[in-house]
């Protein structure tokens, strides 16, 4: 079975539940802390064992390639004043990974952004982040435990965990049967469905690694829900010719492109911040009391 190496992260959409700031700003390039969200999620691929990054972007986004660029005017004033902690955080950012650009013309939908990595991906199995998902595992990132889930069954694996009923809406969820604790073999998929409709409530959040076979179903560039190109639809097709299974992934996962879910991520990484959760705690049980 082949290593998975590659992985797309698709950063073209417009980020309007983000809006106004998201008019200029992409979301991806909103800090948590001090830190690009986007970076967290590259970070997370870097540490799963992929080598290389496709983003796919859009011509509003063209502060994340500047971000992960090379800035030597900056290298040479933070070396003249010895500020070598930061030089090399610095020069880490553009050197982790290799990121290649593509731009997605129109935003056509997930499935649509996902195409545009036909090329990048050749005939080997890939990985999926979406741009504004962040999970926080401390001990194995979840596009890892998704990886060893392939590494041991073969086929695509869909990162999921379990929704609230009322929250099945906003996600693509999963019919299937459980084969072991955190398993299932998918017999199918429906995007955003009501709950009256929803077989399930165990949801598909951010993470997939995808056989290279996705393209032929892709390109047939199929319209579905809210009028975009679902990438949901695509794996729904490719059950019919090869397995589909579903992981429920360890961790906490932060929508970061909507406010309530980046205000908890921003809340939680600050009180994981040795540097500052001490004064956070305080802040925050003073504002409770
Ligand atoms: P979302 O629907 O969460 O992102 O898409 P969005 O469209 O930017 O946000 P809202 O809903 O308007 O607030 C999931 C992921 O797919 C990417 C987004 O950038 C995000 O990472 N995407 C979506 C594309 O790259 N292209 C598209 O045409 C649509």
């Amino acid at each position: 079975m082949s290593v998975i190496r590659k992985a797309i992260i698709p950063v073209a959409g417009f980020g309007t539940r983000f809006l106004p700031v998201t008019k200029s700003i992409p979301k991806e390039m909103i800090p948590i802390i001090d830190k690009p969200t986007i970076q967290y999620i590259i970070e997370e691929a870097v540490e799963s064992g992929i080598t290389d990054i496709l983003l796919v972007t859009s011509k509003y986004k063209k502060s994340i390639e500047d971000y992960f660029d090379n800035f030597k005017e900056l290298e040479s004033v933070l070396e003249s004043s010895k500020n070598y902690e930061m030089l090399d955080m610095i020069k880490n950012i553009s050197n982790m990974v290799n990121i290649t650009f593509v731009r997605q013309k129109e935003q056509k939908g997930l499935g649509h952004a996902i195409y545009q990595g036909k090329t990048f991906v050749g005939n080997e199995p890939f990985c999926v982040l979406l741009g504004d998902d962040i999970v926080y595992n401390r001990d194995k990132p979840c596009l890892k435990q998704l990886i060893e889930c392939y590494e041991e069954y073969g086929g695509s694996v869909l990162g999921v965990q379990e929704v609230k009923h009322e929250d099945v809406s906003k996600y693509g969820i999963v019919d299937g049967n459980k084969i072991s604790e955190n398993i299932y073999r998918v017999n199918n998929l429906i995007e955003k469905p009501s709950m009256e409709e929803a077989p399930t409530n165990i949801a598909i959040l951010g993470r997939y690694v995808i056989s290279c076979k996705i393209f032929e179903h892709l390109e047939k560039e199929n319209y579905g829900k809210n009028g975009e190109i679902q990438l949901t639809d695509s794996i729904t097709n490719l059950i019919s010719t090869e397995e589909v299974y579903a992981y429920k992934f360890q961790g906490t996962r932060y929508d970061i492109g909507d406010k309530v879910g980046y205000l908890k991520a921003t809340i939680d990484y600050s009180l994981r911040d040795d540097k500052i959760k001490h004064i956070i705690k305080d802040y925050l049980g003073e504002k409770l009391k």
